[in-house]
């Protein structure tokens, strides 16, 4: 088979019509079509000469390439992507990319000497769309290096050595996804961020944040996604989230968060909320009450003994409740909580009471008479949505609450009955 490809290109070839590939190929490269050519690990120290003018796609990664210069790049003015991940760069000169005006991707991850970036290393990338810095050794970069690019959409920082939130990001209003995730940032400043108006997807994952300031994400209209998984946030102020009122996915699991009170208020498009490997002992019983789209909530490993009785109420879309490895007083308290398990058929894993598991049939088989069966307790609520107040003015209605005290009784025929 192979033998017939190499028998019609050579054909070709002679014929004429694939002259410019064979021309222009660099020997340690493969050049599958006359646009793109591939040297990866061609243990190249420079960029070799032969490269042709019109090439649209140029594979340079994990090489030895060690500086790069303004004549580098010069005559290919119709990259439209270019590959440098893995080499050893050191420095990129001022001006190495200004003739690569129709470039839309750019590869710099894996140059682990690459600490520094100088304000005019783009410029000329005009059209440039994705640029992936990852796994370098970044840890400044100077506030206009981003100015030079009108079209980036797509930046990734993550693993490099950063301390703080650059200032450089003022002018990134098409960035629609940044990762800073896996850098040692310790602080989200009320400025750091407002610039992104663009922004549908934050990674702030793996960083050191301790402190948030109110306002930080406010101009972030449009974002989605926000991960601030693994830092080192112990507070969640009221105020914090205000803005996102587009977001879907909150990760703040593995912080060291201890109590959630009317954070998530704002978030009314909230589908997916991570709280899990945080120190969580209390939660309020409005906490969630304005997140009517929610459908997954993650409270493992936490430091809970209960749940507050309307925690979930109003919360028709909610489908996944994770609850396992927290403290859970399986008394009365949490009597709400079955009954509205039975009702919604929710999947809730992980309540680990010793008279009642979902995940263990042989104990739902055999009660523990006295344990839920007599549990007949009345239950105040309270009347006023607590964290109405702590919204903004633009607050919807509150859901729909009992105002009095109701008596709930449950027998365990019930819950069994439902389930079987
Ligand atoms: C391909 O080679 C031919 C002649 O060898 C030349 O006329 C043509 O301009 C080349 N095309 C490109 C895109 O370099
Ligand atoms: C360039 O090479 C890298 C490493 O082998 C690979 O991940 C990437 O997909 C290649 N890109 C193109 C356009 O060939
Ligand atoms: C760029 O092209 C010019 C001629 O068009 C040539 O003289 C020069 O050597 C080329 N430079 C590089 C770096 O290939
Ligand atoms: C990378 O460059 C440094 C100097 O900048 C040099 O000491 C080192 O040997 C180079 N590594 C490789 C793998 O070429
Ligand atoms: C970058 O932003 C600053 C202020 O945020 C503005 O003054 C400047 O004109 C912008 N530069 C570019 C190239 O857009
Ligand atoms: C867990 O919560 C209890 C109160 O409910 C508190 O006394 C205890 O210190 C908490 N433990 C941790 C590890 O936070
Ligand atoms: C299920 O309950 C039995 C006691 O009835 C216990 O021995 C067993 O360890 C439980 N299994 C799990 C997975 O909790």
């Amino acid at each position: 088979m192979s033998f017939l490809v190499i028998f019609v290109f050579t054909c070709a070839a002679k014929a004429g019509l694939s002259q410019n590939i064979s021309d222009s190929c660099p020997s340690m490269c493969k050049c599958t079509t006359e646009d793109t050519v591939l040297c990866i690990r061609a243990g190249l120290k420079a960029l070799p000469g032969e490269v042709a003018a019109s090439t649209i796609s140029l594979n340079l990664s994990s090489n030895y390439l060690r500086t790069l210069n303004t004549n580098t790049f010069r005559n290919l003015t119709f990259l439209h992507s270019l590959w440098l991940d893995g080499n050893n760069l050191t420095f990129l000169t001022p001006g190495t990319f200004h003739a690569l005006n129709k470039l839309r991707e750019l590869h710099l991850s894996r140059n682990s000497r690459l600490t520094y970036l100088h304000a005019n290393t783009f410029r000329g990338l005009l059209n440039l769309i994705s640029l992936d810095l990852s796994h370098c050794n970044i840890f400044e970069i100077h506030p206009l290096l981003f100015s030079h690019l009108p079209s980036l959409e797509s930046l990734d920082l993550a693993s490099n050595n950063m301390r703080y939130v650059p200032q450089a990001f003022s002018n990134l209003s098409s960035l629609t996804r940044l990762s800073l995730e896996g850098n040692h940032i310790e602080a989200i400043g009320r400025d750091s961020l407002k610039d992104l108006e663009m922004l549908y997807d934050l990674n702030l994952r793996k960083n050191r944040i301790w402190i948030i300031q109110n306002g930080a994400f406010t101009k972030l209209l449009r974002l989605g996604m926000l991960n601030l998984g693994h830092n080192f946030i112990t507070d969640l102020p009221n105020q914090l989230f205000e803005g996102l009122i587009q977001l879907k996915t909150m990760h703040l699991e593995a912080n060291k968060i201890t109590a959630v009170d009317c954070t998530f208020r704002h978030l009314l498009n909230l589908r997916n909320l991570y709280l899990n490997n945080n120190q969580i002992s209390s939660i309020s019983d409005s906490a969630f009450s304005y997140l009517h789209k929610l459908h997954f909530v993650h409270l493992s490993k936490n430091n809970l003994s209960s749940l507050p009785i309307r925690l979930f109420s109003g919360l028709t879309k909610l489908k996944y409740v994770f609850l396992s490895h927290n403290p859970w007083n399986c008394d009365c308290r949490m009597l709400w909580f079955w009954q509205w398990m039975v009702t919604r058929r929710a999947v809730i894993e992980g309540l680990d009471c010793a008279f009642l598991g979902p995940h263990n049939t042989t104990v739902l088989n055999d009660p523990r008479p006295g344990d839920l069966m007599d549990c007949t307790v009345s239950l105040e609520l309270a009347s006023e949505d607590k964290c109405r107040e702590a919204g903004t003015s633009v607050a919807p209605e509150p859901p729909t609450l009992p105002s009095k005290v109701i008596l709930l009784t449950f027998a365990w025929n019930t819950w069994y009955s439902a389930r079987g």
